[in-house]
């Protein structure tokens, strides 16, 4: 009997027994740093010269661990594998197949602490951030297993006399998976484990900023029970391996999640029919977003701040949720721009592996030269109001910054930065802020921040994002609970941890028999 689902709680570090158990397991996890990780390729592990090597970005000459990379004729392997075990995959039990998620959840909460260490690491995420990355992790286990559960009979149609009908989910085949490094955990794992729970098969390219969560990742899967060919692990390029990936002729879905660049890449090459394809591939693209935090007149104006700085600032802005514009009615807007100024000075930013920051780095040092570029703009474009500073010698630190003034069609309010930086623009009342609001290419996620019902009701209708949000930050959707997913182009809105999402791993087929 499967209980019914409820998401993960997180860890209060406030708690000195939860605080000093982190601890611990950061240093049980520092002891094991610089291990060397294997290719999987059906079940077996293969090591290569060339390595991707996974440093702290907090601190960028402590490696993480060592991951052999795959090429093209590994990832050849790879599909050929995931083909073969398809065979046989897509005729298990589903009850079996869920099975498999539960016990992993299992594994992934008794070392959770442990996971979240790794997630300090290796993407220098605060101890908060890790948590309830590796909670999300948990909770797409335990989400789409139960999901399965509930679709694995189909779904009812009619019959007539002397005939039945079934509308049942069939597999599609050979997945290949391809998640960002952000949300390295969480979004790794479901977008991995949907497709394996729904009967198809896997080749995994995981980020190169986050391939050691990956690899610990599918230790778990084969320790509760996957079967060798089901997932096949290599890590390598984006351009060489993930390019071979998507183009293969075997390949049936891609599950991508990253920028708008290669998501819409992926998505144009996923529509070349290759010598030997006898289906149309189907894609579930996420990809990124420019998100507003719109603040109203009449609005909690505490509220409204903490919407602000959580949104900005959570991971230090690297989410494709977060709130990097901040849109406030004119008759509030110095005091909301003081009032954040002043949060935003009380941040803690640092090495979350050494103590429980705010704030850690930014990833990479492509990413470090990309949100600077971006800090030298908003100079030209707006007021720096705070921050502005970065640091890259030891790791890659940036100050939480406020930018003032920003007109909303200026490249700071419409270019996605993925950083620590949010900027403000001035509405003249509540029908401007949701204009601007609207005014991005993408959308993803939105919050207003208003006491006035009727401005709700307006936004629930005009504010054209994937995940809308009141009263609160812009960031955080939890499985189940908030399914996740955005319009435009953040992409196919495919609300990841909802009661849709698995239907768009599987074929419906209808069956009608006569009698
Ligand atoms: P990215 O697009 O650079 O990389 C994503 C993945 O694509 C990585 O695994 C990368 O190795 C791979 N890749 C790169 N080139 C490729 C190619 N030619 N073919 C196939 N795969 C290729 O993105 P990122 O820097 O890892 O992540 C940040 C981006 O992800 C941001 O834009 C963010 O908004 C977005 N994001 C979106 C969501 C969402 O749900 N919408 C969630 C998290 C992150
Ligand atoms: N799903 C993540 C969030 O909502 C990206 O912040």
């Amino acid at each position: 009997m499967v209980t019914a689902y409820r998401h993960e709680p997180f860890t209060d570090f406030t708690v000195e027994e939860n605080k000093q158990a982190f601890e611990a397991a950061l240093k049980q996890v520092k002891e094991e740093l610089g291990k060397d990780y294997d290719l999987v390729v059906n079940g077996e592990r293969l090591q290569t010269e060339d390595k991707i090597v996974s440093t702290n970005p907090a601190d960028t000459k402590q490696v993480v661990g060592n991951v052999s990379k795959a090429n093209q004729d590994i990832a050849e392997q790879a599909v050929q594998s995931a083909a073969e075990a398809f065979k046989s995959w897509k005729k298990w039990d589903a009850a079996s197949r869920a099975e498999i998620l539960f016990r992993a959840a299992n594994i992934v909460r008794r070392r959770k602490h442990e996971f979240s260490a790794y997630l300090v690491y290796e993407v220098g995420k605060p101890w908060k951030e890790a948590d309830a990355d590796t909670a999300e992790a948990i909770d797409f286990l335990e989400y789409y297993g139960r999901q399965m559960l509930e679709l694995k009979d189909g779904k009812p149609v009619n019959s007539r006399d002397g005939e039945h009908n079934r509308y049942v989910y069939t597999p599609i085949g050979v997945s290949v998976v391809i998640p960002p490094w952000n949300l390295a955990f969480a979004i790794m794992a479901g977008t991995t484990i949907a497709p394996i729970v729904t009967g198809n098969t896997v080749v995994l390219k995981p980020a190169s900023n986050s391939p050691v969560i990956a690899a610990k990742f599918v230790e778990v899967l084969e320790e509760a029970g996957l079967p060798k060919g089901v997932l096949n692990f290599v890590p390598g390029s984006g351009g060489e391996v993930g390019d071979y990936l998507v183009d293969h002729p075997k390949t049936a879905l891609i599950s991508f999640t990253g920028s708008r660049e290669v998501g819409t890449r992926i998505f144009k090459r996923a529509a070349e029919i290759q010598p030997g394809q006898q289906h149309l591939k189907q894609v579930i693209a996420e990809m990124g977003g420019k998100d507003t935090v719109v603040v109203d007149n009449e609005a909690n104006l505490d509220t409204a701040v903490e919407a602000i700085i959580v949104s900005a600032f959570g991971f230090s802005g690297q989410k494709c949720s977060s709130g990097s514009r901040a849109v406030v009615h004119e008759d509030v807007y110095d005091e909301v721009l003081e009032r954040v100024k002043k949060r935003t000075e009380e941040l803690t930013v640092g090495n979350a592996s050494e103590e429980n920051v705010y704030m850690g780095p930014v990833v990479d040092q492509g990413a470090y030269d990309k949100i600077m570029s971006y800090i030298e703009i908003g100079k030209e474009e707006g007021r720096l109001v705070t921050g502005g500073k970065g640091d890259d010698s030891k790791g890659y630190f940036i100050d939480p910054t406020v930018f003032a003034d920003l007109d909303p069609n200026s490249r700071m309010q419409q270019e996605e930065i993925f950083g620590p930086v949010v900027c403000f623009t001035k509405a003249k009342d509540f029908d401007e802020a949701i204009e601007i609001a609207n005014n991005t290419e993408y959308g993803l996620t939105g919050a207003v921040i208003s006491n006035n019902r009727a401005h709700l009701d307006q936004a629930a209708v005009d504010f054209h994002v994937g995940n809308l949000y009141f009263n609160r930050n812009c960031t955080g959707a939890i499985v189940g609970y908030q399914p996740f997913g955005g319009f435009n182009m953040s992409g196919t809105d495919s609300k990841a941890g909802g009661p849709d999402y698995l239907a768009l791993h599987m074929n419906p087929k209808t069956i009608s028999e006569k009698y």
